[in-house]
């Protein structure tokens, strides 16, 4: 057994399950293990790492970085952070965007935002959060809260109450191999987890009256 398996399985909570290889190395979309055997990087550290592995420019500008500045938290103004987010609002939808560390902390800022907006316009009773079946939105109690997973549910009530219940069918389509949301009541949602599709189990598309319907409830 690799040092790097064992060790991780001594010193690292065992909550996700691993191939039995390591990976040393990357080139590009190309990964290789301790054994040599060359992989095609698809899952790219689950769509948040597009930019490859081992880029000269890449490796050059956060070499760069690191001896210059490395992390002094949102309680300072510093050049990248301003460049990054005008560059991102430059390029999106956005006026102005929210910085965070991982996706579950983006799914609890979009929980709050949404949760804030509601209380803002007075209409304090709009709590519930849509979120597709299937899904998973990450680790934190609010994400959990939207993650469908029985055994999250069972295991790990959210504390500040579920989001979700098991799906209805109400808005599935007849024989669908899944419900594409969970509802609770047919008003009061402040929000929607909207993808279009819904990621952690596998790729389904989500049939168009049902985004309708979400769109319908979770408007302002
Ligand atoms: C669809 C989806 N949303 C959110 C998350 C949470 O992201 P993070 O692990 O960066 O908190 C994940 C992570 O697996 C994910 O797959």
């Amino acid at each position: 057994m690799h040092p790097a398996i064992e060790a991780t399985q001594t010193f690292i909570a065992q909550t996700y399950r691993r191939p039995p290889f390591t990976l040393v190395q990357g080139e590009g979309m190309v990964l290789i293990d301790d054994q040599g055997r060359r992989y095609l990087d698809m899952v790219s550290g689950i769509a948040v790492m597009a930019l490859g592995h081992s880029d000269p420019a890449v490796t050059r500008i956060i070499a760069e970085q690191a001896g210059q500045l490395v992390h002094v938290s949102n309680l300072y103004y510093t050049e990248p952070q301003a460049a990054l987010a005008r560059a991102l609002c430059e390029r999106s939808f956005a006026d102005r965007v929210f910085f965070c560390n991982s996706g579950t902390e983006a799914t609890e800022g979009a929980i709050k935002f949404a949760r804030k907006l509601a209380f803002a316009r007075g209409e304090t009773e709009r709590r519930e959060i849509l979120s597709l079946s299937q899904a998973f939105h990450g680790r934190t109690m609010g994400a959990l809260a939207l993650t469908p997973k029985e055994a999250y549910q069972t295991a790990l009530p959210a504390a500040h109450g579920r989001s979700t219940q098991p799906a209805s069918g109400r808005s599935g389509r007849a024989g669908s191999q899944h419900q594409p949301y969970h509802l609770r009541g047919d008003r009061g949602a402040c929000a929607g987890r909207r993808r279009g599709s819904a990621a952690g189990g596998g790729l389904s598309a989500c049939p168009a009256p049902a985004l309708h319907r979400a769109r319908r409830l979770a408007h302002f």
